[in-house]
């Protein structure tokens, strides 16, 4: 039988220790620990320069680490490199696509080198050509295509020998937003089919796509769990907006924590679930005779959370 360690290990797609990469004294990637379960879809948030990629390519074992270590389905990349790049999908920032040869034979390429061969490579090139709307473009040299149509054939090249694993970096960074959505719709598909994804991204709203995230700023993780866990973080709960007429003390209010803004008849109270407080802050509001004219859980957005977490940590 296994321990309780082994199990959690087992579900671990990608475990990160103490995971560190120096360029000469300046620290680009500063002790992080990471754990991404199997099935789940990570996110790697944060600006520019703050370590995704450095990270990502340890991950993938690009480059080695200077301290710490990194396990993919629990083998040690440094150890184990061949063997754990079969299940990784990997779509670099800067994707190399062959310019000079076509949509086709850019992931037939890709797949050879994955080792698939004959009748096996043909069709799934063609699943993916026909699955990522490539199809009528596979003629095309991959120099001739849009960016969009590029991100696509990058996707589908990361696809060819069928990853346990996607690591996205950064996929869609320039691309117009309809196609951003549409992607978020692939990497839902493939996330049901099984898939773990982990993928970087400074676009906050689409963060909201996953389903654990770490905020990354200087090297550092400063913030990790679900949407929610972090903007609870952040704030120290969850916000509720109320408008009243006449006098009330917002600490004889059932949950409130702190209260943000008290300008006038209005309070931003912060409770630890507003769901569950809402309407027991309004019974209680109108006991003590105070009539309520606004009650409403405030949306936060990630970006507010990050913004704050970022300040906290300067
Ligand atoms: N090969 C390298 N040599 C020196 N500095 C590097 C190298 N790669 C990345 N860096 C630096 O490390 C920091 C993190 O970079 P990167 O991981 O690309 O960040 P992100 O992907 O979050 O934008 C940046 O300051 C970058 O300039
Ligand atoms: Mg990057």
């Amino acid at each position: 039988m296994l321990g309780i360690q082994e199990v959690l290990e087992e579900n671990l797609a990608i475990e990160a220790e103490n995971l560190t990469k120096k360029f000469g004294k300046f620290v680009a990637v500063n002790h992080i620990n990471l754990k991404i379960k199997k099935g789940e879809t990570f996110g790697l948030l944060g600006p520019n320069g703050a370590g995704k990629t450095t990270t990502i390519r340890m991950i993938t074992g690009v480059i080695k680490p200077s301290d710490g270590y990194v396990k993919v389905f629990g083998m040690n990349v440094a150890k184990e490199r061949k063997k754990i790049l079969r299940y990784i999908g990997y779509m670099p920032q800067k994707f190399s696509l062959y310019e000079d040869l076509t949509v086709e034979e850019n992931i037939k390429l890709y797949g050879r080198l994955q080792g698939i061969i004959g009748t096996s490579l043909r069709e799934r090139v063609k699943e993916l050509l026909e699955r990522f709307y490539l199809w009528e473009f596979r003629k095309r040299l991959a120099g001739r295509l849009s960016g969009g149509m590029k991100q696509r054939l990058a996707l589908a090249t990361a696809l060819v020998h069928d990853p346990k694993l996607l690591i996205l970096d950064e996929p869609t960074a320039g691309v117009d937003p309809p196609l951003r959505r549409r992607f978020w719709k692939y990497f839902k598909e493939l996330n049901k089919e099984g898939k773990t994804i982990l993928v970087t991204t400074h676009y906050m709203d689409e963060a909201e796509n996953c389903d654990r995230l770490a905020l990354m700023n200087r090297g550092s993780i400063i913030a990790e769990g679900t949407p929610r866990e972090i903007k609870k973080k952040a704030l120290g709960g969850e916000l509720i907006e109320i408008r009243f007429e006449g006098e009330l003390d917002p600490y004889k209010l059932p949950g409130v924590k702190s209260v943000l803004d008290d300008s006038g008849q209005r309070y931003l109270l912060i409770v630890e679930d507003a769901g569950l407080y809402l309407p027991k802050i309004v019974k209680k509001a109108e006991e003590l005779g105070t009539k309520i004219l606004v009650a409403a859980p405030v949306y936060v957005s990630l970006e507010e959370a990050f913004i704050r977490f970022m300040g906290e940590a300067e």
